[in-house]
């Protein structure tokens, strides 16, 4: 199995200074940071879009940037966000869009590329994409806020994506997105889940570098 890895989610770090709150998670040891876009359509918010992830490289940010698209049309977007310097662009199933074309573009921009699904979408509507994807993110809130309670009945849909991977020899990464502190982060880990977006429980941790080995050692 892949090895525990941290993506402290920037949506719950300081807007007036988000240079300094993503410099506070790459300090504490998380090897990714969790970008969440949001475009008032797919999800009923507003967060930050690509000119954002140019500045935090500008202001000398080298983490891995997990960019998580909740837009209703992210193939119009792809491009901007390879270009502001994201590593990774993750983009929901349910938008009606081509969303094997758009994994292939992403890819061909020179990032990994992942697909993600809402609590109510079950699993067999990515399994045709496996094939074609770096990672699986599973909500395990509806998108749209930080700071809701971790859905324990996602736990299901991790173990049957969890075990086509196994079953299929693939090696894409499993992450969960919502909810996740170090109790919750271990009920998903047992359930196969290798990659944890933590916003809320990182950003409120009194001791950052103690939270980050903890999830490093799950
Ligand atoms: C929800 C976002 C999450 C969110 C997680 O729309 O996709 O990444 O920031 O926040 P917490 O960890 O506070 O649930
Ligand atoms: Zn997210």
């Amino acid at each position: 199995p892949n090895a525990p890895l941290l993506a402290p989610s920037l949506l719950a770090g300081d807007h007036g200074a988000l240079a300094a709150s993503a410099q506070v998670a790459a300090e504490a040891g998380a090897p990714w940071l969790h970008l969440d876009i949001m475009d008032g359509h797919f999800v009923p918010n507003l967060s930050f879009g690509p000119e954002t992830l140019a500045a935090l490289r500008r202001a000398g940010l080298k983490t891995f940037f997990d960019t998580h698209l909740m837009l209703s049309e992210p193939h119009r977007y792809a491009d901007a966000f390879a270009k502001a310097g994201a590593n990774l662009i993750s983009i929901h199933i349910e938008p009606a869009y081509d969303h094997r074309a758009t994994l292939a573009r992403i890819r061909a921009l020179g990032c990994q590329c992942g697909i993600v699904l809402n609590p109510g979408t079950p699993a067999s509507a990515i399994e045709p994409l496996l094939d074609a994807v770096d990672l699986v993110l599973v909500m395990t809130v509806q998108p749209g806020f930080g700071g809701q309670p971790f859905r324990a009945d996602m736990l299901p849909k991790l173990r049957e994506i969890d075990g086509w991977r196994r079953s299929r020899g693939l090696n894409f990464r499993l992450e969960v997105d919502g909810g996740i502190d170090l109790g919750t982060a271990a009920q998903c880990r047992a359930a196969g889940t290798d990659t944890f977006v933590a916003g809320t429980s990182f950003f409120k941790a009194s001791d950052q570098a103690a939270f980050a080995a903890a999830m490093a050692a799950l």
